[in-house]
C-alpha cells in the first residue's frame, strides 16, 4: 500500500503528534509524516519531531511578521511537499479559507470535547474542560472533525466520550481526555488512510 504523505501543524506539547507518530512507527498506519509546523517557536512538539527525524518549520510573527505572507507560505510548502492530509494537533490559529478550500475534506482537527458542545471561538485546551466543569455535564470527551469554514463546525469523524465526576479538576478532564484522543486521532488517520472516511454533506459515512 502506497503511504500518504501527512503535515501536523501544533502550537504546543504535541502528545497528539506523539501518538500519532508512534502509530505510524508501530506500522498500524501507512503513512509519512513529511513534516511539522509549529505557530510557537518553544513548542515541545517541535522536540518531539526532531527525537523522529521529522522535518520541523516555524510560521510565527517573528519568521513572517505579515500574515498573508506567513499564510502563503504555509500554503506554499505544504504543496511544495504534496501533502495529502494535514493534521491540526493541538493547533491554535485560525486557518484561512483559502487554505481550507485548497485542502477541503484534507485538514483533521482534534478537539477536546463532544462537539457541537463546548466547541467555535475560545474553546480550546483547558479552556473547555473549565467550562465542562462549570456547566456542570456529566459526559465529554473528544471529537475529530474535517476542517470546514465554520470553527469546529466540520463533518465529525469520530466521537468518544468519558465521564464527569463531581471532585474532577479541570487538569483531570484533560488527562482523561487527552487519553481518548491518544486513541481517536491515529485511528482517524487510518481510517482516511485507508481511503474509509466519506464525506456526505456535513456528515460522514466509515466505510
Ligand atoms: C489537545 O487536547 C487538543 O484536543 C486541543 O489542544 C490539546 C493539544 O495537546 N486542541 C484544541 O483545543 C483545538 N481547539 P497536545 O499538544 O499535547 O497534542
Amino acid at each position: 500500500m502506497s503511504k500518504i504523505k501527512i503535515a501536523v501543524l501544533i502550537s504546543g506539547g504535541g502528545s497528539n503528534l506523539q501518538a500519532l507518530i508512534d502509530s505510524i512507527e508501530k506500522g498500524d498506519i501507512a503513512a509519512e509524516i513529511k513534516l511539522v509546523i509549529s505557530n510557537k517557536v518553544d513548542a515541545y512538539g517541535l522536540t518531539r519531531a526532531s527525537n523522529h527525524h521529522i522535518k520541523t518549520v516555524v510560521l510565527d510573527r517573528h519568521t513572517y511578521p505579515n500574515l498573508e505572507e506567513r499564510d502563503s507560505k504555509l500554503l506554499e510548502i505544504l504543496q511544495k511537499e504534496e501533502i495529502d492530509l494535514v493534521v491540526l494537533a493541538g493547533y491554535l490559529a485560525i486557518l484561512p479559507s483559502s487554505f481550507i478550500e485548497t485542502f477541503s475534506n484534507r485538514i483533521i482537527n482534534i478537539h477536546p470535547s463532544l462537539l457541537p458542545s463546548f466547541g467555535g471561538k475560545g474553546y480550546y485546551g483547558l479552556r473547555v474542560h473549565e467550562e465542562v466543569i462549570k456547566r456542570g455535564v456529566k459526559v465529554t470527551g473528544a471529537t475529530v472533525h474535517f476542517v470546514n469554514e465554520e470553527t469546529d463546525g466540520g463533518p465529525i469523524i469520530l466521537q468518544e466520550s468519558v465521564g464527569v465526576e463531581f471532585e474532577d479538576t479541570a487538569e483531570a478532564i484533560q488527562k482523561k481526555v487527552l487519553k481518548i484522543e491518544h486513541q481517536l486521532l491515529p485511528l482517524a488517520v487510518k481510517l482516511f488512510a485507508e481511503g474509509k472516511i466519506e464525506v456526505v454533506g456535513n456528515r460522514v459515512k466509515l466505510l
